[in-house]
């Protein structure tokens, strides 16, 4: 769903956040004819032999007159492809499939595309990280799967308009040998029995970015509380995950409602958290929205990482990025939240901890937060510069305008992306403070690390994790 009408203004809001159809990071992922405004993916997974044959039901509005137009798929085999309910020729180009609609689609028009595909999903190679030997999707380990997309896997199980700015709902049937279990994004609609089979339901029904997509296949325990506003709260988990760890991310429940207390109402009807044991191959954790994803560790998750992901719901997730190289705001937002969350009862210790992390930013020269590649994605740039953009922002605006900023782009934007213009003219318009565009001009596109407003000098450390196989440092929530 790109550029979401709502109410007066629409043309005004289209004018300032055009809907980028291919990001630049990526642009042989995506395409720009088309608006997918709903995906329906059915899949039947075994998570012994890795095998998957799927069809998928995309609802799609074509935005100029398509003589053809492609999807993201990799490794799986297409069967067939049907327009509105027709047979349609279709090529394999590398990672594409090319349809070609006879008669061509015109402008405007809705259109259902459906693709019956099959194989053993392969992995996409990470192009964050060229040359280390990390991947991106569907992975199998031992008798079950997972899905960590972001930033362009998600094509490794669904033919997809694989692009940031492309967001829609979806529903999920997935099928799995009985005494399996299967999540995926949203809500669970309930599963009911094939005999030798059973199928699980689930559905988001706000707009999701299709790098947010997830699916998980195994024997999961599940552990169910809610939060203080009654949103259920569920941790799924498999045999043998020690009581303290499941006690941690249920942790979720307190988080969500000290969120919803700061920033507004939680986007979705639901959370989960799918503990994957796939170590060490998963060594980060991931938003996915309304189901997070979480690598089991040998300890309970830290409360930060927990408070990261659930943070990330609002924004990142429902307030999502229309280009990657706003990544900031995803990140940078989640680690203030982080650090918020850890000293949530100490305003000095609060102050503090942001004063290391800025001290940390100048040590290391870290900038400008508004990154120029994929390498750069996943560094403290985006993480720690990020979060101290935003610490700047609040001590020149003072604490509570600073949370009115980020109340208005959860609530205003809801659904839809932003740019870091979009965040830069809202923080400018809620805060009526003028010095605030050069402030954040600087802070997210300057080099040089600005100045912290009216805050003292210090000193400070942080250990520097590297990511697996990657030369330049990246940052790592966990
Ligand atoms: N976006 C995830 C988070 O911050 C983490 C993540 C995804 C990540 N890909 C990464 C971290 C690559 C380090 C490297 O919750
Ligand atoms: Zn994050």
């Amino acid at each position: 769903m790109k550029k979401a009408l709502i109410g007066l203004g629409a043309l005004a809001l289209m004018t300032a956040t055009p809907a980028f159809a291919v990001d630049p990071f990526f642009p042989t992922f995506g395409n720009p004819g088309i608006d997918v405004l709903h995906y329906h993916i059915e899949l039947d997974a075994d998570p012994v032999s890795g095998n998957v044959s799927g069809k998928t039901f995309l609802t799609v509005k074509a935005e100029e007159r398509l003589s053809k137009f492609s999807l993201d798929l990799h490794a799986l085999q297409v069967s067939k492809v049907r327009i509105n309910g027709h047979t349609a020729s279709f090529a394999r180009v590398g990672d594409k499939i090319e349809i070609t609609p006879r008669p061509p689609i015109r402008k405007g028009a809705p259109f259902l595309v459906r693709v019956d595909y099959a194989g053993v999903p392969d992995p996409l190679p990470d192009p964050t990280a060229p040359g280390a030997d990390l991947f991106l999707g569907w992975f199998k380990y031992q008798n079950a799967t997972y899905v960590v997309s972001e930033p362009v896997g998600a094509s490794s199980f669904f033919p997809a308009n694989d692009e940031p700015d492309d967001r829609a709902t979806f529903t999920f049937g997935i099928t799995v040998p009985t005494g399996y279990r299967a999540l995926a994004n949203g809500t669970p609609l309930g599963s009911f029995s094939l005999g030798a089979k059973t199928r699980f339901n689930w559905a988001m029904l706000q707009p999701m970015t299709t790098w947010l997509a997830t699916v998980h296949v195994n024997r999961f325990n599940v552990n169910t509380s809610s939060a203080a506003d009654g949103t259920p709260v569920r941790v799924y988990y498999p045999d043998g995950l020690p009581a303290s760890h499941v006690a941690g991310y249920a942790l979720a429940a307190e988080v969500l409602g000290w969120m919803e207390g700061l920033v507004g109402n939680y986007p979705y009807a639901s959370y989960g958290s799918a503990i994957v044991q796939d170590s060490p191959r998963l060594y980060y954790a991931l938003e996915t929205q309304a189901m997070s994803t979480f690598p089991q560790r040998a300890n309970p998750p830290r409360e930060g990482l927990v408070a990261h992901e659930m943070a990330h719901q609002w924004f990142g997730n429902s307030v999502s990025i229309a280009k990657w190289e706003d990544l900031w705001f995803a990140e940078g937002t989640a680690t203030y939240f982080e650090i918020l969350w850890d000293h949530r009862d100490d305003p000095a210790a609060f102050q503090q901890a942001m004063q290391e992390n800025y001290d940390f930013v100048v040590q290391e020269q870290l900038g400008p937060a508004v990154v120029e590649a994929p390498e750069e994605m996943f560094t403290d740039r985006t993480y720690l510069r990020g979060a101290a953009a935003l610490y700047a922002l609040e001590l020149t605006v003072g604490t509570p305008k600073f949370f009115e900023i980020l109340r208005t782009l959860a609530r205003e934007r809801r659904g839809r992306s932003i740019t870091s213009e979009t965040f830069i003219r809202t923080a400018e318009r809620v805060s009526g403070d003028g010095s605030v565009r050069p402030l954040l001009m600087a802070w997210l596109y300057d080099q040089a690390v600005p100045a912290l407003p009216g805050a003292a000098a210090g000193v400070a450390r942080k250990a520097q994790v590297a990511r697996p196989g990657v030369t330049r440092p990246r940052h790592v929530v966990d």
